[in-house]
């Protein structure tokens, strides 16, 4: 299983999955390219597209001959698994979607990732952070989960100024995945934190309704990033839609 990450986090934010592998399974966690100590984006460099994520991900299992795998996302994570499938749908066994939505973005979102690049351009990853940590947890981590804010802030901070604004020019221009959606043949599980204020329960259940054999998993008390706020409960659902479905 190949697990990737939401935006600006890293591979680490997998951790508390990947201290709970389903038995006979091996799980992949990469940083995408930018994020995490070992690659940077260099000043200048052409704007990315959710293509490229996925391109590295397609070389990455080429790299590590893995012909096929359950393939799966949160949030930008989720974006980059539906460039994927479009280019490469013969990779998945399996597909999990958590916490994320096939819409492109509105006219208003759009807006939006252009001031963050401006925000991380001129005041960098801390003043993106203060910005994006308030919805990215729910209302219960905020009121009870002290911690999870601060590993939080802490990957978020580590974030460079490059892979942001990569990674925000890719989510800016991504296509609509809605239509996509009746094209995925192999079992999915959808997940989505009862408190996930950025791609909210409907946007889980359009995804559940669009693709033939998915299940819907909500987790109560879990905001946009569900696995953190609420890893046993996620890993729970992973282990069981492995067990009944591979
Ligand atoms: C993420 O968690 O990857 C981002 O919040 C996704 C987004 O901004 O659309």
């Amino acid at each position: 299983m190949i697990l990737l990450h939401g935006f600006p986090l890293n591979a680490d934010m997998w951790r508390p999955q990947l201290e709970q592998v389903p038995h006979g399974w091996r799980v992949i966690a990469p940083d995408l390219r930018g994020f995490g100590p070992a690659s940077e984006i260099p000043a200048g460099a052409r704007a990315l597209t959710m293509d490229d994520f996925a391109d590295d991900v397609d070389a990455l299992m080429d790299a590590l001959e893995i012909a096929e795998a359950v393939i799966g996302g949160l949030s930008m994570g989720g974006y980059i698994a539906f460039a994927l499938a479009r280019r490469a749908p013969e990779r998945f066994t399996g597909m999990v979607l958590a916490d994320t939505k096939p819409q492109a973005d509105t006219p208003e979102g759009r807006e939006g990732r252009r001031a963050m690049i401006a925000l991380a351009q001129e005041r960098g990853a801390t003043a993106v952070a203060d910005q994006m940590l308030p919805k990215l947890l729910g209302s219960t981590s905020h009121e009870t989960r002290p911690q999870v804010a601060a590993t939080v802030r802490e990957m978020i901070e580590s974030a460079s100024v490059g892979a942001i604004t990569g990674a925000v020019e890719a989510m800016l221009a991504r296509p609509d995945s809605t239509a996509d959606l009746s094209a995925i043949s192999w079992p999915a599980l959808v997940m989505v934190g009862a408190e996930d204020v950025i791609t909210p329960l409907a946007d889980a259940e359009t995804m559940q309704t669009g693709i033939a054999r998915s299940r819907l998993v909500v987790l109560p008390a879990a905001g946009h990033l569900s696995n953190l706020e609420t890893p046993d409960a996620f890993s729970r659902a992973i282990a069981d839609f492995l067990r009944s479905n591979m």
